[in-house]
Parts: C-alpha cells; sequence; structure tokens
C-alpha cells in the first residue's frame, strides 16, 4: 500500500550519487595538496617527504623567507631647495642692506671684503648670482652640501638672513676687472667644450647652463671670474661624488665625463672669462 513511487527512487539515487562525487573531490583535492603535492616537491625545498607533508598540513612552520641581502645605499640628504613661485618672492624682496651688515661681519673674514677673497680656499661672492648664493647656504644649512668652514656658518642663519645675504652679494653687476691674471682664454679646445660640448661624450656645452648673465636653471653659479682652485676642487667634488646637492644630477653627469686635465683647463677658461 506504501509504495514508493518510482520517481522518488529515482532522485535518492541521484542524491547519493551527487553525494559521492562531491566527495570524491573534496578526497581528491586533499589527497593532492596534502600528500601528493608536497612529496613531490619536497626535493626542490631541499626538505623530506615527511617534513613536507607535515608543513603543508599545518603542523610545522613553513620555510621563511628568503634573506634579502642588506641594502648597502645610505640615506643621502638632497637639496631642499625648490624654485616655487614662493622662494622666488622672497629672494626678489630681499633687503640687501642687513645682508651687507652681515656679510662684513661674518662672511667677510674668509670670502674678503665685498666677496673678492684674497686667498684660493675660499670662493668669490662678489658678482655670483643671487639665486646660487641663496641655494649654496641653504644646502648648506640642511646638509645637502658639506664643508667644515661654511656649514656651522650656514646653520646659524635664519631663511630671511639667508635671502639678504644672497641679495647683497647678488648686487655687484659683475667681479671686479682685476682679479689677477687671465689664463686659458686661447685654449681652443676648452672653448669648444665649452661653448659646443661634445656630442660623442653626450656632453652638453657649459654654456647651456653656465650662460654670462642669465642661464639655463635658476641656481647653476657664475663660473667667470671664479678662482680656478675652486672651480677644479667642485668639480672633482662632483666627480667623486663628495658633492652631491646639484638637483637632477646634472653636475655629477657632466664632471664624470671630463678626464682630470679637461678640469684644470676648464677651471683656467673659466677663471679668465671675465
Ligand atoms: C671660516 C671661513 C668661512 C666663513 C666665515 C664663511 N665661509 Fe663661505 N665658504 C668657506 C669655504 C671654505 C667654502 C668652500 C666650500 C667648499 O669647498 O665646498 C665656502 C663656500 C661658500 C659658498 C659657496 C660658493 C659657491 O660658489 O658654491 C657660499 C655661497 C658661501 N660660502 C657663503 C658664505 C656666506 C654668505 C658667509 C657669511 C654668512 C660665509 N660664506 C662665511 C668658508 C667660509
Ligand atoms: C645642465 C646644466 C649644466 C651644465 C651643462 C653644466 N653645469 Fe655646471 N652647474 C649646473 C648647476 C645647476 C650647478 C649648481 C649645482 C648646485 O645646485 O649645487 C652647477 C655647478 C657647477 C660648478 C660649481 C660652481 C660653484 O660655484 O660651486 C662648477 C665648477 C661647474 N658647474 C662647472 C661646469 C662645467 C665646467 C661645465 C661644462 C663642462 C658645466 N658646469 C656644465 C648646471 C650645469
Amino acid at each position: 500500500m506504501t509504495e514508493q513511487p518510482t520517481g522518488g527512487r529515482e532522485r535518492d539515487r541521484w542524491g547519493f550519487a551527487a553525494a559521492m562525487v562531491v566527495a570524491g573531490v573534496l578526497l581528491f583535492s586533499v589527497v593532492m595538496g596534502l600528500i601528493v603535492l608536497p612529496v613531490l616537491q619536497a626535493p626542490n625545498a631541499g626538505i623530506d617527504p615527511w617534513t613536507a607533508i607535515c608543513r603543508a598540513v599545518g603542523l610545522k612552520a613553513g620555510s621563511p623567507a628568503q634573506p634579502q641581502p642588506p641594502v648597502s645605499a645610505t640615506a643621502a640628504p638632497v637639496s631642499q631647495v625648490r624654485w616655487t613661485p614662493a622662494t622666488l618672492k622672497i629672494l626678489a624682496a630681499a633687503d640687501p642692506r642687513p645682508g651687507a651688515a652681515l656679510a662684513q661681519a661674518v662672511c667677510s673674514a674668509c670670502h674678503g671684503e665685498a666677496g673678492l677673497s684674497p686667498s684660493t680656499d675660499f670662493p668669490h661672492l662678489s658678482g655670483q648670482s643671487g639665486a646660487a648664493i641663496y641655494k649654496q647656504l641653504s644646502d648648506f644649512r640642511s646638509g645637502a652640501r658639506f664643508n667644515a668652514q661654511m656649514t656651522p656658518v650656514a646653520k646659524k642663519l635664519t631663511d630671511e638672513q639667508l635671502a639678504q645675504i644672497a641679495a647683497y652679494y647678488g648686487s655687484f653687476s659683475r667681479r671686479a676687472a682685476a682679479l689677477g691674471p687671465r689664463y686659458g682664454i686661447g685654449d681652443a679646445a676648452i672653448s669648444r667644450l665649452a661653448n659646443r660640448g661634445d656630442p660623442a661624450r653626450a656632453l652638453p656645452p657649459c654654456e647651456s647652463c653656465h650662460a654670462r648673465g642669465v642661464g639655463g636653471p635658476p641656481e647653476a653659479p657664475v663660473l667667470s671670474g671664479q678662482q680656478r682652485e675652486y672651480l677644479y676642487r667642485q668639480l672633482r667634488a662632483f666627480a667623486g661624488g663628495q658633492r652631491g646637492n646639484d638637483v637632477y644630477r646634472r653636475m655629477r653627469d657632466v664632471s664624470s665625463h671630463l678626464s682630470d686635465d679637461e678640469m684644470h683647463r676648464l677651471a683656467e677658461f673659466y677663471q679668465g672669462l671675465s
């Protein structure tokens, strides 16, 4: 009387088959994932099959991450100066008079009266562009450029004083004509290098950034009339990495293509330009 309809039995059979398929897939995954694959890969990882299985099921800690080689690069402070409209406005508005008093009291001891240094140990400041002086003082102060004598001096100056001093030294239109003997003007090869560069070495002309009057990047210093000893020392320092405050590595790149002899002759050439 209570006989099951054939449709119900049919459903049970399919349900059982489906359950078996699911169980089969599960078992297959467990065997593959926890036993077969770990055992097969154990030799690659340099461990025995048993350890591999224990790691796969989570009974043992997995292999630690490969130790990374220690980073050898050291952090170097880079220039903090940005030529934003705000910075340019500070420079343009700076009053050179307090700058003159400070220069007289502090800087002239080394950089000479009115920024013309009598000693080759110190660069001339007179006639340097205000932006270049501001940039270098800021870099000495922040540590982007270091010099045992200049760094402590710069650290004592406020932002406003930096701008005032830059305005004072930048107000001399030219370096004095009587800067000493003229060198290197007749050096045609070096004059060509300075004015045209050397495409074979990917060397841009010095003149493209250190043009007389105004030049490329605002901070490019005036080179003409500067002491050759100082110019040479700076080229060497850029090439050797002791000076690295040039934004975009412009001078480190340029100087790395120059020979020692060229550095000497370029320094003489620029000292001789008025
Ligand atoms: C104790 C000596 C000393 C005093 C004082 C001194 N300087 Fe200097 N200054 C130096 C030396 C040395 C250098 C060259 C640094 C180098 O070779 O890297 C230099 C470099 C500079 C430069 C970089 C010039 C360039 O063309 O790159 C600027 C700018 C400068 N000084 C400004 C000043 C100002 C402004 C003062 C006064 C507030 C001052 N210095 C006081 C010794 C001095
Ligand atoms: C792409 C532009 C560029 C070119 C090309 C270039 N310079 Fe410069 N140079 C600069 C800038 C910018 C600085 C200032 C770096 C800083 O901010 O400290 C500088 C700084 C220098 C200084 C340091 C001067 C000082 O008062 O501290 C010397 C020396 C110099 N350059 C020489 C050369 C010579 C020589 C050449 C050609 C062989 C040359 N440069 C080509 C952009 C340039």
